[in-house]
């Protein structure tokens, strides 16, 4: 029986329009291909700590400094919470409330910067997040960014160049992460060329995070000042955010993340994200996050045999992004006609020129149980998709492909 039956049952009576709702979604999961970088299927743990009563609850501040009563189980949650996080990372100090990964990137903007500081970071063109200096977010308008970029031809971080950029302007602070880059970051680069500047040097690990859980990524933790990540992709937990940093900067940190610029912490999501490191701490997780890496190897390589451009020529991480070019499409008009079969995925910058390619991930079906066979058989899948097959055909072999992998039982 599905885990997440009984509360849609109890809801269903109540609210059968958003029931509904929450069915129609629950079954788009499960008849899909969630091929979305950034998602996961949560365990059934997880979701149930979400569901709990610890959503009713208020809990300004920290565990022993609230601002509300009635606190002790809260306090619990969040102390359990912050040592799991330590320990899986080997940092010294965690903080567990950013309510999403731009709320951890916000934190320690404003733990460590003043408006107007300058801050390097990866170019918005070349996979920057918004939170990367977008004029369209708080970083753009308060912060003045300076973009490093990837060579164009070979697609990986021109070091060279950052460097430079680093030694010309002076930032305050650099920042290594990216959504879409699919190799690791020389953390020990990144570390050399902020000394050499006198700048902080922040993580942005929303992606690699779960990767550096299951011991299949390097650690960010013992090269950057500060850590920013989200809990939420490879790592298996519930949106949100986290930040890992060394004791000199907690208290900053916590500052930065309350009162500063958040309110009450989200406490049903702090225990949910204490039980996915709970889970993170496992050997399932490791064997997990290794199969996950491995899956996107293999999904790069299937691609690339059929035509598509692969950025870098591979991957080291869950996630590969590609140009289908040489298939006569955009990234958009990739996307519309692998949606139209139920393969859902991003478009997303690629490294030469102002061309939108895909960007994919295996958390997902990895988490769903998928292997090597699979990974070749959505190769197929995408071929078809792509390449004039009939979207009605394609579709059903997709939902005759994950029907035998239910991410929540059927
Ligand atoms: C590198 C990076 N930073 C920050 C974020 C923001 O996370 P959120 O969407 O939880 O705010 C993302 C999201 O994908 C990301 O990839």
């Amino acid at each position: 029986m599905s885990v997440i039956t009984q509360p849609m049952d109890l809801l269903r009576q109540q609210d059968p329009q958003m029931a509904d709702v929450l069915d129609g979604e629950r079954q788009r999961q499960a008849t899909g291909l969630q091929l979305i970088a950034a998602e996961n299927f949560t365990s059934a743990a997880v979701l149930g700590a979400l569901g709990s009563p610890l959503a009713n609850k208020y809990a300004e501040g920290y565990p022993g400094a609230r601002h509300h009563g009635g606190c002790e189980y809260a306090d619990l949650a969040e102390r359990i919470a912050a040592e799991r996080a330590c320990a899986l990372f080997g940092a010294e100090h965690a903080n567990v409330q950013p309510h999403s990964g731009s709320a951890a990137v916000l934190a320690a903007y404003a733990a460590l910067l003043q408006p107007g500081d300058t801050v390097l970071a990866m170019g918005l063109t070349s996979g920057g997040h918004l939170t990367h200096g977008s004029p369209a977010n708080f970083s753009g308008r308060w912060f003045d960014f300076v973009g490093y970029g990837v060579d164009a031809g070979t697609g990986l971080i021109d070091y060279l160049q950052v460097q430079e950029l680093a030694h010309t302007h002076r930032p305050k602070a650099i920042v290594c992460g990216s959504i879409s880059y699919p190799r690791h970051p020389e953390y020990s680069v990144f570390r050399e060329i902020a000394d050499e500047v006198g700048a902080f040097l922040i993580a942005d690990a929303a992606h690699p995070i779960g990767l550096v859980a299951g011991g299949a990524a390097p650690s960010p933790v013992p090269y950057a000042d500060i850590v920013c990540a989200t809990t939420h992709k490879v790592l298996r937990g519930p949106r949100g955010g986290m930040i890992l940093c060394g004791a000199e900067f907690a208290d900053r940190i916590d500052r930065a993340v309350f009162p500063f610029t958040q309110g009450g912490a989200q406490m049903h999501t702090i225990a949910a994200k204490a039980v996915a490191f709970g889970e993170a701490a496992g050997p399932a997780f490791t064997s997990y996050a290794h199969r996950v890496v491995a899956n996107a190897r293999t999904l790069a390589e299937e691609l690339g045999r059929r035509g598509f451009a692969i950025t870098t020529g591979g991957t080291d991480t869950h996630l590969i992004t590609a140009d289908p070019e040489p298939l006569g499409l955009d990234g958009a008009g990739a996307r519309g006609r692998l949606a139209a079969a139920g393969i859902v995925l991003d478009t997303c910058a690629l490294p030469h020129g102002d061309r939108r390619g895909i960007r994919l991930g295996s958390a997902a079906v990895t988490t769903q149980g998928m292997g090597k066979a699979e990974m070749g058989r959505i190769a197929e899948l995408f071929t078809a998709a792509l390449s004039g097959g009939e979207p009605a055909k394609v579709r059903r072999d997709v939902n005759e492909m994950v029907f035998n992998f239910p991410p929540y039982g059927v």
